[in-house]
């Protein structure tokens, strides 16, 4: 279990909440300091891939990058972010099933990351558009994880990668191809807090190690979840990297950013249905997680009120799936009190959106003097920026 936001951090959110607009995400960069830390340390003489999807925020990915992590992308939007930040495509790596040739050609144009094929097509198209890249080839270890099953991207009915029995033919096909096949990706899926999975993805490699000898990377995805040790699992993946004569690659997202971040709401109503709630300015387009996955985020009182009593958390949204979160015991509330949301750092804001015209939520992180700003809020003009308010034809 990740451990409680820090005292010091918790005055600090109550002077934020006097200075800007909620809902908001704010962040803790001691914690993504030691995070950052646990990794590297569990993991030296490997190269970390932080997985910007998590929290593509620059001013983070400015952070990991002077720490010596690299980038894992999944889009170009994400590419061209990291360089923003100040990567080299040297320094990045993008995965995600569909490249299409508008992407490729943009890449083509900016920088090419190492990429790591999903398919035959994807091969065909990277050789075509990219001739000579640098490639991985990405593994479906057919194991049935232990997480949500949406998250659960190594299962064998899952879209990702090439099935064990393909991979070698495919892999030789690559090299046909004229590309620079580097090596081997297997990702088991996110939010991993059984071990046992990370194991028999070992035994997986075990068994292709019959037919393909020796690789360049091999590249074992990112999915810790909060729950693990890295020290624990990091030494197996270094001997199965060796096994290969491979250079371990890692590309850890959530659990260098979750439990730094909140999303800290505030209270405007108090009612019972058949059930009793607490009505929020911050709802699923602010922070799908518990919509879409039933996660659970323990939540933390930013006043301190009067009886307590059982809650349920419902946003603004006009849909009844619009609660983040039921039965929670909380102090009786103030119109206008705060609440925080905890471990939110991690695929809170990265999955923010627009529907009904919310506005994303600003973001900001303390460095222990002072808030520095990672995104202002989303204006509400920007929601109809692209949109032509004459006709537009084409
Ligand atoms: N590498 C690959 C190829 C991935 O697909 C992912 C996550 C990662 C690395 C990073 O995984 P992490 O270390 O963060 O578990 N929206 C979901 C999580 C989706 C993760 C998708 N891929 C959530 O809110 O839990």
């Amino acid at each position: 279990m990740p451990s409680p936001p820090r005292p010091q951090f918790v005055e600090a959110l109550k002077d934020l909440l006097e200075r800007v607009p909620t809902p908001f995400y704010a962040y803790d960069l001691e914690r993504v300091g030691t995070q950052a830390r646990l990794y590297r340390s569990a993991f030296r003489g490997a190269r970390i891939f932080y997985a910007l999807k998590a929290n593509p925020r620059l001013r983070l990915l400015e952070r990991l990058r002077v720490r010596g992590f690299g980038a894992e992308t999944v889009s170009v939007g994400e590419v061209l972010r990291s360089y923003a930040a100040g990567y080299m495509p040297e320094e990045v790596v993008l995965n995600g099933p569909v490249k299409t040739p508008a992407a490729l050609a943009e890449l083509e144009r900016s920088g090419a990351p190492t990429l790591v094929a999903d398919s035959a097509a994807d091969l065909e198209r990277i050789a075509r558009i990219l001739p000579g890249a640098g490639v991985l080839l990405r593994l479906n270890p057919d194991l049935p994880v232990d997480t949500h099953p949406h998250l659960a991207t190594g299962r064998g009915d899952s879209q990702f990668g090439v099935v064990p029995g393909e991979w070698p033919e495919v892999f030789e096909r690559g090299r046909a191809l004229g590309l620079v096949m580097r090596g081997l990706h297997v990702h088991l899926g996110s939010n991993l807090n059984n071990p046992a999975d990370f194991a028999a993805r070992l035994e997986v490699l075990d068994r292709l190690r019959e037919r393909v000898e020796r690789l360049g990377v091999l590249n074992l995805g990112g999915g810790f979840g909060l729950g693990l040790d890295p020290a624990s699992l990091a030494p197996a993946m270094f001997s199965q990297a060796r096994a290969y004569r491979a250079e371990l690659w890692i590309e850890p997202g959530r659990a260098l950013i979750a439990d730094a971040g909140v999303l800290v709401a505030r209270i405007w109503a108090e009612k019972r249905t058949r059930r009793r709630y607490l009505l929020l300015d911050a709802g699923m387009t602010a922070f799908l997680r518990p919509l879409l996955y039933g996660a659970r985020h323990q939540v933390l009182p930013l006043y301190s009120g009067g009886r307590r009593a059982v809650f349920d958390l419902a946003g603004p949204a006009c849909e009844s799936g619009d609660v983040l979160a039921r039965d929670v015991e909380l102090p009786a509330p103030r119109i206008g009190d705060a609440l925080a949301f905890l471990w939110a750092g991690a695929y809170g804001s990265a999955m923010s959106f627009n529907y009904l015209d919310h506005p994303r939520p600003g973001e900001y992180a303390w460095n222990g003097e002072r808030w520095e700003v990672w995104r202002r809020p989303e204006s509400l003009s920007a929601l109809w920026r692209d949109e032509p308010d004459q006709p537009e034809y084409l």
